[in-house]
């Protein structure tokens, strides 16, 4: 018998309305449209809005998409897995909530936290269920409400981040597409340079932490993006190698969109040209677990069968990695 591997068969996204512009951000913070295209690439960012929405809201649109171009039910999910750093509740999980939301009476469902790369570690482990032959349907949701957790008076973070997500629906198949490798690396030292200071079981939330600011994003940008540059474009050559690709075999390189130039950089060590990178930070800015399946989704009527792509992110944690897969199907 050959060999089962985990196949994506359907992509669904979503990205809320509003747009945050560098045109607005000007006039809320000290900044300009220009630093923030030379330093970053990004022009605007979606925002949630709404009373009561969450991580959740944007996931069950994405997800309610995939099932509809896949011509099947919520009720066929056996496993859902929601990637997020900015989850509904502390707890129970958000995959619950959207499993209740869009009627998987069948499935059960966690949240993985691994920050930039959570898709590409939920890629990894809902394929392992797909491989064992254990399921026949799983989903791996990436989705972030980044506004909630950003300090829109903080100059060096608020400029980056968006809201937005998108899904994936694993399948397995016995033909040579799917998820072919994955390397995925974490180097907890690293959370000094990029976490959230309060909220959790250390310091819990108070007035104190809430006066301080505590709530957002801490990130120190500079050691971050010395870390990610070197990385992420290590990690995208170190799957190449391992599966003898070379630079022509790529089809697209599928980069978390977390600053144009450390998906330069990466591109530049694999040897891809621009026109083989899948690039939409410019409009959406880092969405956080939502970059990579949001990238699948615009996409996904350019990609065909046999296509050879790299994920690769870099994230807090730090965590990074990549995944090589081949492309299941052809446009519809
Ligand atoms: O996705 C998760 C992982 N995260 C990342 O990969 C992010 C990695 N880091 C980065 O992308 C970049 O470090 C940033 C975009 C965050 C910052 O860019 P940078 O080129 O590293 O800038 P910097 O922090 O070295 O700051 C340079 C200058 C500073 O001024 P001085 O000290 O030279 O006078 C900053 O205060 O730019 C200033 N600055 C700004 N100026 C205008 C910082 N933010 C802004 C701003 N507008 N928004």
């Amino acid at each position: 018998m050959s060999k089962i591997r985990a196949a994506i068969t359907s992509v669904g996204g979503y990205l809320p309305e509003y747009r945050l512009t560098n045109e607005i951000l000007e006039t809320m913070v000290d900044t300009s449209d220009e630093w923030i295209m030379s330093r970053t690439g990004i022009k605007e960012r979606r925002i949630l809005k709404g009373e009561g929405k969450g991580t959740s809201d944007m996931a069950v649109e994405a997800v309610n998409e995939l099932l509809r171009k896949r011509g099947i039910g919520a009720e066929e999910i056996d496993l859902l897995i929601c990637c997020t750093v900015t989850p509904d509740l502390v707890f129970p999980a958000t995959a619950n909530i959207i499993t209740d939301k869009i009627g998987a009476t069948n499935a059960f469902g966690y949240d993985l936290m691994a920050a930039c790369s959570g898709f590409l570690y939920g890629l990894t482990t809902g394929s392992k269920f797909i491989e064992s032959g254990q399921y026949k349907k799983v989903v791996v949701v990436g989705a972030d409400k980044m506004s909630s957790i950003i300090d829109y008076t903080d100059r060096t973070t608020c400029i980056i981040f968006g809201d937005g997500g998108g899904a994936v629906l694993l399948e397995p198949t016995e033909e040579e597409v799917g998820i072919m490798d994955c390397i995925m690396k974490s180097d907890g030292s690293g959370r000094v340079h990029l976490h959230q200071k309060a909220g959790g079981s250390v310091k819990p939330a108070s007035h104190e932490t809430v006066d301080n600011k505590e709530h957002y994003v801490y990130q120190e940008g500079q050691s971050v993006f010395k870390f990610a540059v070197t990385n992420m474009a290590e990690v995208s050559a170190e799957i190449m190698e391992r599966n003898n690709l070379v630079s022509e075999d790529i089809s697209w390189l599928v980069p978390h969109q977390a600053n144009k130039r450390i998906i330069d950089a990466t591109a530049n060590r694999m040897g891809v040209g621009e026109d083989k990178v899948m690039l939409n930070i410019e409009r959406y800015g880092n969405t956080t677990n939502g970059t990579i399946p949001l990238c699948l989704w615009e996409w996904e009527n350019q990609l065909h069968k046999g296509d050879n792509l790299i994920l690769s992110a870099f994230g807090g944690g730090f965590t990074w990695g990549s995944i090589y897969l081949k492309w299941a199907y052809d446009p519809k």
